[in-house]
């Protein structure tokens, strides 16, 4: 009897011990999303949903934070802390994959996209399939997940009204670090000088630089209009971002996750290309609002013959980088 009451006892304490481990929970995957910009900006409101839908529709399964206008990393910084596994997430605009997959400058090419179409159809066809490709060749442990649009981008400064190329002359611009966007003001004769986004505001009122380019989102939630006397509505480029995932990370969550999140991505993205535009739209308005009231901005708007001649100005900077971007996805991008 002793014995049976001794086994039972073990037994009860077996099963105690082991319930917890049976039911303890399994921790969530944790992904840190680190980006530059404003949270009222495509990216800023595209991280965010997607933060949200994770948290909502993957609760307890996997966790997103986002940490944006650069808390965590600036850059081209948050390209290395990624590949590193510091974070799990981000979307640098293509401009600063110069050094990691400088295909991706495609992007930064002057007057080569007609319009928002033709990027769509770039990304989402063969030329997007050869990108995703050059990321896995170059084994970084960076997985390209998909591309966000931001919008085209406008050129302000403070030294001239920016209309004909000859206006560029000597102009010093703030740029992102691609070397095409270099090219591209050296073709208008003025100067491009790489700056991360988080320091344009100082450098633009401290007179480091006397311009800039950006799209309306950017210039409107970092107030780079405040510091700017001319604004020219030129949609001269366009700005985009390649939503990024540290590879170990993917390749560690089951499928059934991986597929979960594939899919709320490819939802936001759709739904970031909606915002986008009604982002640009909005802020371009309140731009030209705020130049109205304020009398200190003005603002220019080109006329298709304006708007050739710059184009002629910068189109040769399309063939100087074929040795990165190849002629072949210049010839077709001109043709959609
Ligand atoms: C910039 O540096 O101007 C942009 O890349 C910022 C951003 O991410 O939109």
């Amino acid at each position: 009897m002793k014995k049976l009451v001794y086994l039972l006892a073990i037994t009860v304490c077996c099963l105690a011990l082991s319930v917890p481990a049976v039911w303890a929970k399994k921790k969530p995957f944790k992904i840190r999303f680190s980006h530059v910009v404003s949270e009222n900006t495509p990216k800023g409101w595209g991280a965010k949903e997607f933060a949200r839908r994770v948290n909502e529709e993957l609760k307890g399964k996997v966790e997103v934070k986002v940490f944006p206008s650069a808390q965590l990393y600036g850059d081209n910084q948050a390209i290395e802390a990624l590949a590193a596994g510091f974070i799990e997430m981000a979307a640098p605009s293509s401009a600063k994959f110069v050094g990691s997959v400088p295909g991706l400058q495609l992007f930064d090419m002057p007057f080569l996209f007609k319009n928002i179409e033709a990027v769509h159809k770039t990304v989402d066809g063969e030329i997007g399939d050869e990108l995703r490709a050059m990321f896995e060749k170059r084994g970084l442990g960076i997985k390209l997940l998909t591309f966000w649009d931001n919008a085209f981008k406008q050129f302000s400064c403070n030294t001239r009204p920016l209309i004909k190329p000859a206006d560029f002359k000597g102009v010093k611009f703030r740029i992102m670090s691609s070397d095409i966007l270099e090219a591209q003001m050296k073709a208008l004769g003025a100067v491009g000088l790489k700056l991360p986004f988080s320091e344009v505001y100082n450098a633009l009122e401290q007179g480091v630089v006397d311009g800039q380019e950006n799209t309306a989102s950017n210039i409107y939630t970092k107030k780079f209009y405040e510091v700017q006397k001319y604004l020219t509505f030129s949609n001269h480029g366009y700005l985009g971002y390649a939503v990024i995932i540290n590879q170990k990370f993917w390749d560690k969550l089951p499928q059934d996750i991986q597929a979960s999140l594939s899919k709320i991505l490819k939802e936001v993205t759709e739904e970031v290309r909606k915002k986008a535009v009604a982002l640009d739209k909005e802020q371009s308005a309140l731009i030209r609002d705020y130049a109205k009231k304020s009398g200190k901005l003005q603002i220019f708007d080109l006329t298709p013959a304006q708007v050739k001649a710059l184009q002629d100005a910068v189109t040769p900077v399309h063939n100087q980088f074929n040795d990165v971007v190849p002629a072949a996805w210049i010839e077709k991008i001109k043709k959609m």
